[in-house]
């Protein structure tokens, strides 16, 4: 991994935390999305201390809020000429109803049109590497939704373990519809399951009953290094070169939902993120660029101000 340039969302605790910690060790120029300066730029003191690797750093957002989604992928492309790897990691459970200044409802906001958001504003820089990679922190709670988007944003009936596992759904969906129209670009996009991890993850919902089930299954649940094993293999190991639009718990291929296979909701789907977003991807011109302007060699080509990095 030296030096391929790699973004983590929600790097700032939990398994993000450690994907970025070990990417770092691995040589990585490693850049990390928060939402609070102070905590991401203690973070990025912590990381490079731990990994002696001085291209540790951070931009600021807040991946619910598209604007800000912009402004993010903005700033990294002020920043990084190329991106290796982008850990669409980001993602939390809300107690209540309540929605983004577009007036999405906020789990599907952050964990699902946000990440359609952000990884379509990168690929035009994922797209100037040889071979780049996409990983979807996803879940196996993808399992419990049904493919009903209609209703996503019905703040009367909200439930929010019911619109978690649907967010999670929609990123299923995405990660294969992604995946097909990628083919022949170089760009590869995988979903995974870190399995149950100890977080701070369901900081906030897990009170009352969900509060006393997650304290008396503490025992069972995994660490965030173990959470975090799959997103590092699949952001850096060979064995995985190439290989496109698959789901992976414990790093092996595995099945997701029927729901999540049904190609015309997943067409569907598309469709109400770009509308959504107020987005589209360009396939054409990053196929045609594809051929132009791809890096002929793998050695990476650093912008200047990606020095910066050690700086910040
Ligand atoms: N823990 C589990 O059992 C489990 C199981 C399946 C899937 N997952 C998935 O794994 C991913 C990571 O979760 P985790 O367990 O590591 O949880 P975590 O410790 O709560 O970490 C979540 C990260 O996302 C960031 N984040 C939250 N809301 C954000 C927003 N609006 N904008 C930007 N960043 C935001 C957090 O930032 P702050 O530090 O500022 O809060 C934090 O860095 C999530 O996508 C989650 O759905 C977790």
């Amino acid at each position: 991994m030296q030096n391929k340039i790699c973004l983590v969302t929600g790097a700032t605790s939990g398994i993000g935390y450690v994907t970025a910690l070990e990417l770092a060790k691995m040589g990585a120029v490693v850049i990390l999305g928060g939402r609070d300066m102070e905590k991401a730029a203690n973070t990025v003191i912590k990381i490079r201390s731990e990994s002696g690797n001085p291209y540790v750093d951070f931009i600021l957002g807040d991946l619910s809020n598209f604007e800000e989604v912009r402004k993010f992928a903005t700033e990294f492309k002020s920043q990084y000429s190329r991106l290796d790897v982008l850990v669409n990691n980001a993602g939390a459970i809300f107690k209540e109803y309540d929605a983004n200044p577009d007036r999405v409802e906020m789990t599907m906001a952050l964990n699902f049109f946000g990440i359609y958001l952000l990884s379509g504003l990168l690929l035009d820089r994922m797209k100037v590497s040889v071979h780049s990679r996409i990983i979807n922190v996803s879940s196996m709670m993808h399992k419990m939704a049904k493919n009903n988007f209609s209703s996503y944003n019905d703040e009367h009936n909200y439930k929010a373990i019911n619109s978690y596992a649907l967010s999670k759904l929609a990123l299923m969906h995405f990660t294969y519809k992604l995946a097909e129209k990628l083919n022949g670009t170089g760009i590869t996009v995988n979903a995974m399951h870190p399995g149950w991890v100890k977080s701070n993850f369901g900081n906030g919902f897990y009170t009352g009953f969900y509060g006393l089930v997650d304290t008396l299954t503490t025992p069972l649940q995994s660490t965030p290094v173990q959470g975090a094993n799959t997103i590092i293999y699949l952001a850096s190991s060979g064995e995985v070169a190439g290989i496109s639009g698959k789901y992976f718990i414990k790093r092996k291929a595995t099945g997701s939902s029927s729901a999540s296979c049904d190609k015309e909701v997943s067409t569907e789907l598309w469709d109400l993120a770009e509308r959504t977003c107020k987005f589209k991807y360009d396939f054409e011109k990053l196929k045609t660029e594809n051929k132009n302007e791809k890096s002929n060699s793998d050695e990476p080509k650093m912008n200047p101000s990606e020095d910066n990095a050690k700086d910040k």
